[in-house]
């Protein structure tokens, strides 16, 4: 631990803990404060409480889009220490559409990834690319950092909710994201947010699973959903290509990974009408997902 910050006072004025104010003030402060800890170690990890404005904005408005925020970060807190185990099966498929996402990004020399979670893609992050990478859970951010430590990965870890990011429009050459417009809770909102901050010729490029082609199946995936966003924090029936073009985004190309239809890897660009969604009031949900994941049926 560096001894400069150890035991450093570090502000989070007016950002209360996941689930509404259950844990005490002092217990997420202090996890705060942890995770704000710089290492030295070559990449910075002492960023998060800088950017926190915007997940107040979520957590502390009066709307559904605050306890959505607040209960998905409180999921993925409780899910952080088993997701690597729990995900392990998955991860030999996984892996080789990993490769595919982050091949796509070669060319770029600054990268946003959106949902770092423990940090798999770190192994495919483009030499010399500079990444950003954010997340709105404490806990999975702090086990991307020990990895990015552990593996020697030259990352910018951020606490951040997409559906309202603190960079400024056109930040970023490219973004990336894998397995997580299932588990936004505005996926329309977080992705709009990801094309403003893109580039105009940026790529966003999606890793994700959604809901199964086959009618029967998608009707399966819709009743198990609620059991499976308590479980496991994710939504599995997602009309994630849907909602890309309704937050306004070019789609270039849909790649089919699985034969289910469920896995897809997306490639689209900022729509040529930019859209900022900073400075509107909490609450505006758009229509797709919203509240969707605990009925089971999707509006999208
Ligand atoms: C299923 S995990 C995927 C993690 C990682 N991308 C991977 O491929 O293993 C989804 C991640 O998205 C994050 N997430 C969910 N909603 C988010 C939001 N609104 N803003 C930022 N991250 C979010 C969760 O905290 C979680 O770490």
């Amino acid at each position: 631990m560096d001894r400069r910050t150890k035991g450093a006072s570090v502000p989070v004025e007016g950002v209360p803990p996941p689930e509404g104010g259950k844990l005490p003030k002092e217990r997420w402060q202090s996890g705060r404060q942890r995770y704000s800890q710089g290492r030295g170690s070559g990449f910075s990890v002492d960023t998060p409480v800088r950017k926190l404005s915007h997940v107040r904005w979520h957590v502390t408005g009066e709307s559904q889009g605050k306890r959505a925020s607040g209960k998905t970060a409180a999921r993925y807190d409780r899910i952080a220490p088993v997701y690597d185990m729990m995900q392990a099966g998955m991860e030999r498929m996984a892996r080789k559409w990993r490769a595919l996402l982050w091949a796509e990004v070669k060319e770029a020399s600054k990268v946003l990834e959106v949902g770092v979670g423990t940090g798999k893609n770190m192994p495919f992050y483009p030499p010399g690319a500079e990444v950003v990478a954010i997340d709105l859970s404490e806990r999975m951010l702090e086990r991307a950092r020990r990895r990015a430590e552990r593996e020697g990965v030259r990352v910018d870890l951020q606490q951040m909710d997409v559906q309202c990011l603190s960079f400024p429009d056109a930040s970023f050459d490219a973004a990336v994201a894998s397995f997580v417009f299932c588990s936004v809770p505005d996926a329309v909102k977080g992705l709009r947010e990801v094309g403003r901050v893109t580039a105009p010729r940026g790529k966003i490029v999606l890793l994700e699973h959604m809901r199964p082609r086959s009618p029967w199946l998608a009707r399966l995936f819709d009743v198990a959903n609620p059991i499976v966003v308590r479980l496991l924090g994710f939504n599995i029936n997602r009309r994630t290509r849907e909602n890309v073009r309704e937050a306004g985004l070019d789609i270039e190309s849909v790649r089919e990974l699985d034969r289910g239809g469920i896995f897809k890897l997306i490639v689209a660009h900022p729509g040529k009408e930019r859209c900022s969604e900073r400075g509107q009031p909490p609450g505006k949900e758009s229509r797709a997902n919203g509240g969707a994941e605990q009925r089971g049926t999707p509006k999208r």
